[in-house]
């Protein structure tokens, strides 16, 4: 990919044009408790994600690298990420291990020292060159926790230059796990994940995904729009939205489910909770802020920390245990 390819993506990402639908969180609703037994002072929104201690179940999802402006964006929200000590996902390093010169981009680790940080490539990739040696060189690369692959086959067929050749894939992901020492997890871009897909990653040793569904970023819009590709326009409306992929996701044994993609308010995260989901995560409602300061990243973060506090309040939830096992309704 290249680098001027990311710099449209960051450009395009920035138009609100690119966020389209809803992620369905509007369908759920928690019964308000007048009398919640809790103090707002006492709330705790901690949790573990990777082992490591987090304040916030949040993380900033992959979004870039590669570029100067790619790198300013990195450090800010990982800047951020260590003040407010939640995840961070960089963006596909299929560049760094591609053209060497442009790795410092992604390496955030000094930034965020106590912070869950993930690598990300395109599972494809696999199909493509890449194996084990690279999966390897990208988690070193960055002192990574952990590896996100990210499966993206619309994308890739909206692509002039798309890597379409999805075929045998889950073989090749089992062996990575196996071998990479460090755990492996798999996110959408936007379009979804089912049950059934999510159950034969967790058969292969996945164990936890980031449905990252449709409502939010629209990468067939994105896509469409930056190659003019008329397929952007007819798949905008193709996906899975986040609030369907959690609700059946969550259902299966043994796999954690972070709720990506639409995901716009604290209130969003507190159902996704609700739903069975242990995290949310976020990419373009930080992006615009990424591109300022650390500071407006963190203005970004502690918006969906407040509107979380206040939802927990109003259910009466004093923890994210509590949270997950209060009562949520459709509404008709
Ligand atoms: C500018 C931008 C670049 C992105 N690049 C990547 C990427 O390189 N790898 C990846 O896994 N996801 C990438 N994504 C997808 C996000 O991680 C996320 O899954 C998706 O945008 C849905 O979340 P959102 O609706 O909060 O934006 C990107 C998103 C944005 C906004």
């Amino acid at each position: 990919m290249s680098i001027q390819k990311k710099e449209d993506h960051i450009q395009i990402c920035l138009d609100p044009a690119s966020q389209i639908g809803s992620a369905g969180w509007e369908r759920y609703r928690f019964v308000h408790q007048a009398m919640p037994d809790v103090s707002f002072a006492e709330i705790d929104t901690s949790c573990e994600f990777l082992g490591k201690p987090c304040s916030i179940p949040l993380m900033i999802s992959g979004m870039t690298g590669g570029s100067e402006t790619a790198a300013m964006i990195n450090q800010h929200i990982a800047l951020a990420c260590e003040t407010a000590r939640i995840p961070f996902g960089v963006g596909s390093m299929r560049i760094a291990l591609e053209h060497p010169e442009t790795a410092s981009s992604f390496q955030v680790r000094p930034y965020a020292p106590n912070v869950p940080i993930l690598a990300n490539l395109g599972l494809v990739q696999l199909n493509y060159g890449f194996g084990l040696d690279e999966c390897k060189r990208a988690v070193e690369l960055l002192e990574a926790d952990a590896l996100m692959f990210h499966l993206n086959p619309i994308l890739e067929a909206i692509s002039q230059d798309g890597n379409t050749d999805f075929t045998g894939l889950m073989p090749k992901l089992e062996k990575i796990i196996r071998h990479l020492g460090v755990p492996v997890l798999v996110k959408e871009v936007g379009f979804g994940i089912s049950a059934k897909v999510a159950q034969e990653l967790r058969d292969v040793g996945v164990r936890t995904i980031d449905v990252a569904g449709w409502g939010g970023t629209n990468w067939a819009f994105v896509e469409g729009r930056r190659t003019g590709n008329s397929l952007g326009s007819v798949f905008s409306s193709w996906g899975i939205p986040t609030s369907d992929a959690v609700r059946d996701c969550s259902k299966i044994s043994g796999l954690s489910v972070i709720a990506g993609g639409g995901m716009r308010t604290g209130v969003d995260m507190a159902k996704a909770m609700a739903l069975g989901a242990s995290l949310s995560s976020i990419a373009q409602p930080a992006l615009a802020a990424a591109l300022q300061s650390p500071e407006a990243v963190l203005a970004v973060i502690d918006r969906y920390l407040g509107e979380l506090k206040t939802t927990m309040f109003a259910v009466g939830a004093g923890t994210l245990k509590a949270l997950q096992a209060a009562s949520i309704e459709v509404r008709e």
